[in-house]
């Protein structure tokens, strides 16, 4: 139907005639001259209406924003003064000599152009807030970024194998999404929350090489970088140890920014282990483009009067740990009962904190609510051990470790953003050495702290049985300034470590025999040492669009709530339906 789109012309085709087709942007009546912006995918294109063409110059008069037209008509320049350099477009304009309207629209709930709009009203219209040029722009990043992830694949031999949708539950940690079988009534398949054994079974399978971009659903609290169904670039090798994966894909993610961004990433990632990452950042992410760090106290505090602190730093599990905020002293009060009220959220119990108002004056120099329960040498090591200086003020997190870890890094994180804190740049870390297991208080069990498919560092299984808790795993974390871009391991290929894996982890023979016993079996027929790692493409994609939720990154993403605003899903099914499944509705209860 058309010549060119709307956005690609410009002043080399002066004096030619171009067929365009496009949303109305824009109608403009200039003391009856019309000016049309026309819009496609490509961009902007100013039409000129002359009232010469009275034809044609009637039906622009009834068009308005988001009518779809088709103009033909003859490029010119447009006059002096009219110019715009921000367009592509921006040195010509349309003189049409015709015009159909292709379809009418009623009017838009918002402007393309506006800000502002309520997430609601986006979602519920997605088609008309996905013509923004934003969310163009996001949706042409997303598919140029996959391209290239395929392309570079593809030059190293992966093959692009896909696994079933309809398949049983894998274990990563969050609730299944299930779906009832009709064909085997009260059986139920679950949606994948990765192919993490279908990629372990195709090693198994002598392909050696693994990727697909792999939908996974996982039903769990959703948060900006969360989403239940989203999308891994998943992959897998056999014959590899860490570095191979770790190498091949952070080779992968430097060329990819590269060519999309011109952005040189390291070469190689640092590298950290979990255990420096939560003492020194208090997160197994840590973004390192925030130069803060929490500082360990717990040796220094032990024998203070003050049990707030003396308490955790006795305790093993338990640490005492401070963060530095350099010409701190300037926080009010106010801005110090906000952190307060925001470590509280992680479960701290309260924020100490000494202002340092001057480090040469002793006890004298410092103000704080705490400093007359710590006597003169803990004071004297808090300081020289945090570096503080006069104008410097220093929080203290003091508690279980986790809580401590979990507050304070997050507090780090945000005095990061909230100081100007936060270089430019990109930081991608590799963090490495993580536990095999969590204990969890609650169930009294044993974690996998990955998968339960992770391999263990160390093969000695006396050992791991005796003294589960000091276990590292083969895993590694790609993180990218402070957000987990990509997670894997090299996996159990021994039938007999896996066994015992998922027998510390409380999974009985008979139960492994029942969700795992196709694994299990595969292992005992020559199983390859095998290793990988998958990446959220959403997550990676949103980095570099600097969006700041994986919603504006997705087509058509969920709501906080998990439901689907545009099509509203989920939606209610028929008795008969239910019926053919086997099924019965149970009332729903009032609170929902
Ligand atoms: P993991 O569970 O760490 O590992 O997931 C890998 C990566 O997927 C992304 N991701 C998500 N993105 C959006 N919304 C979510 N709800 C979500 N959950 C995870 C993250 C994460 O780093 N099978 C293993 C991989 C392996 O061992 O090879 C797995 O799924 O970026
Ligand atoms: P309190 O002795 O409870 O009045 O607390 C004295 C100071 O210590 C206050 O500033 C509290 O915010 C702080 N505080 C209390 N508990 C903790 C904790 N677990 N970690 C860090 N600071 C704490």
């Amino acid at each position: 139907m058309r010549s060119h789109y709307c956005g690609v012309v410009d002043a080399a085709f002066i004096d030619q005639e171009v067929t365009l087709c496009g949303w109305v942007h824009k109608r403009r009546d200039h003391g009856g001259v019309i000016f049309i912006d026309l819009r496609d995918r490509e961009g902007l294109i100013q039409v000129v209406i002359d009232p010469d063409t009275a034809e044609i110059f009637a039906i622009a008069e009834q068009v308005r924003n988001e009518y779809v037209l088709k103009i033909t008509g003859r490029v010119r320049m447009r006059p002096q003064g009219t110019i715009n350099e921000e367009l592509h477009t921006g040195h010509i304009e349309v003189l049409a000599k015709d015009l159909v309207v292709l379809n009418a629209a009623q009017t838009p709930p918002f402007q393309l152009d506006d800000d502002d709009v309520q997430e609601e009203t986006r979602m519920r219209y997605r088609y008309i807030d996905l013509r923004r040029p934003a969310m163009q722009e996001h949706m042409r990043l997303r598919s140029s970024v996959t391209q290239k992830l395929r392309n570079s694949l593809d030059d190293q031999n992966f093959l692009d194998v896909e696994t079933p949708i309809l398949t049983r539950a894998t274990p990563e940690g969050a609730r299944d999404y299930l779906v009832p079988s009709r064909t085997h009534q009260g059986d139920y398949f679950a949606l994948p929350q990765s192919p993490q054994l279908f990629k372990q079974i195709l090693m198994m399978s002598g392909i050696d090489r693994y990727y697909q971009f792999a939908r996974c659903f996982r039903d769990e609290d959703l948060r900006a970088d969360r989403q239940p169904e989203f999308t891994q670039l998943d992959m897998e090798m056999s014959f590899v140890e860490e570095k191979d994966i770790m190498q091949t894909t952070e080779r992968m993610m430097r060329e990819l920014f590269q060519s999309q961004m011109g952005v040189e990433l390291p070469d190689p990632f640092p590298t950290m282990p979990y255990s420096e990452a939560m003492l020194r950042y208090g997160s197994d992410k840590p973004d390192l483009r925030i130069d803060l760090e929490l500082v360990e106290l717990s040796e220094e505090l032990k024998h203070v009067e003050f049990k707030v602190f003396s308490g955790p730093a006795a305790d093993p599990g338990s640490r005492v740990t401070a963060l530095l905020v350099p010409e701190g002293c300037k926080l009010t009060r106010k801005e110090i009962d906000v952190y307060t009220e925001f470590v509280g959220r992680y479960g701290a119990k309260g924020l100490a904190y000494i202002k340092c108002n001057d480090v040469t004056l002793g006890k004298e120099g410092l103000q704080s609510p705490i400093v007359k329960n710590l006597d003169d040498q803990a004071l004297q090591s808090i300081i020289s051990k945090t570096g503080a200086k006069s104008g410097d003020l220093i929080f203290f997190g003091a508690g279980k470790s986790t809580v401590v870890s979990d507050s304070l890094g997050a507090l780090r994180v945000k005095l990061g953003h909230d100081l100007g804190r936060v270089a430019e740049g990109w930081r991608p870390l590799w963090v490495v050495d993580f536990p095999m297991f969590e204990w969890d208080e609650g169930t009294k069990r044993w974690h996998a702290l990955h998968h339960p498919f992770t391999a263990p560092s160390s093969t000695d299984l006396e050992q791991l049985r005796k003294d589960p808790g000091a276990a590292l795993s083969r895993a590694y974390d790609m993180v990218l300034n402070g957000t987990e871009l990509g997670g894997g391991s090299i996996r159990i290929h021994d039938a007999q470590m896996q066994q015992q894996v998922l027998e510390l982890l409380g999974i009985g023979e008979e139960e492994a025999e029942d969700k795992f016993g196709f694994l299990l079996k595969a292992l005992s027929y020559g199983a390859p040492p095998h290793g990988g790692i998958a990446f959220g493409i959403d997550r990676l994609v949103m980095l570099m669009a600097g969006a700041s939720t994986l919603r504006d990154v997705m087509a058509f993403p969920k709501t906080q709530s998990a439901s689907c605003l545009l099509t509203d899903a989920p939606g209610s099914v028929s008795e008969r339906q239910l019926k053919e499944l086997g099924l019965r509705a149970r009332k729903k209860e009032a609170s929902s």
